[in-house]
């Protein structure tokens, strides 16, 4: 299936996993508008995002835990390509702390971007999808959705009320031909983590996610991949 012309927008799209995204889109063809918190990190992803031979590329910093700033992004894929097709929602925090340590507003700020934030933007595109007559949107969990840890909490939380969110978007909106994909995966080589991932060499690269998305959004319009989990093949033995 040709992606050629479609339109996305992907959230936490200035480095790591989103970036990755992003950079995979556009060379399907697709154009893709950039997103995350500062304009001047945007501003420098676009750039580079515009050495790509295919598609094309906008930007615009939003915070997804502010409504408004949402609101904003999804009009502006739409001002700036004329509709909106693809939503991934890829931007997300963590921290690690036993919940005694934990502070409200860390736990505040992992909900709100994590959980709170992929309703935001799903609120907004669902009906511009609809206007379109379908959509896709692919939602970045984690493995830490489906699998808890302590001194994860909250992220756990998030993630895992995330897992519950996916599965109950796709019952609603399949019928408007909107898919909906929600990735799982265990360790992803990026600066996430607070003390930064194990680049030893078995975690799996951002890329590898982003050939993922791809691979979803050119599955066969009659089936609907809901789940993926994606493990690394042979993570460190513990
Ligand atoms: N890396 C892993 O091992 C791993 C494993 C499983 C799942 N994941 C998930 O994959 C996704 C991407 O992770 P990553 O490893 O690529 O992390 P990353 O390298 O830290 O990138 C996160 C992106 O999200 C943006 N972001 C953070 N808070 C935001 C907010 N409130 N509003 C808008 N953008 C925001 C960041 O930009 P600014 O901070 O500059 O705004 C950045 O562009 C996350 O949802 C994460 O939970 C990661």
């Amino acid at each position: 299936m040709s992606l050629e012309g479609k339109v996305a927008v992907v959230t936490g799209s200035t480095r790591g996993i989103g970036r990755a995204i992003a950079l995979a889109l556009i060379d399907q063809g697709i154009a893709v508008v950039i997103s995350s918190r500062r304009q001047h990190d945007v501003d420098r992803a676009v750039k580079e995002c515009r050495r790509r031979e295919k598609g094309k590329v906008a930007g615009l910093a939003c915070d997804v835990r502010e409504y408004r700033q949402v609101q904003r992004l999804m009009d502006f894929a739409v001002r700036e390509f004329g509709g909106l097709d693809i939503l991934v929602n890829n931007a997300g925090v963590s921290t690690t702390a036993s919940v005694a340590d934990l502070k409200p507003e860390e736990w505040q700020e992992i909900i709100d971007t994590n959980l709170t934030g992929v309703f935001y933007c799903c609120h907004e595109a669902i009906p511009k999808m609809r206007s379109r007559g379908g959509g896709y949107i692919i939602n970045i969990g984690s493995l830490a959705g489906a699998n808890a840890h302590p001194t994860m909490a909250a992220y756990n939380a998030s993630k895992f009320g995330l897992l519950g969110f996916s599965e109950a978007l796709f019952q609603e909106i399949r019928y408007d031909g909107i898919r909906v994909s929600h990735i799982m995966p265990g360790s992803v080589e990026t600066d996430f983590s607070a003390g930064g991932t194990d680049r030893s060499g078995w975690a799996i690269l951002p890329e590898h996610i982003a050939d993922m998305v791809v691979y979803l959004l050119k599955s066969p319009p009659r089936t609907m991949s809901t789940r993926i989990e994606m493990r690394p093949a042979k993570p460190r033995r513990r």
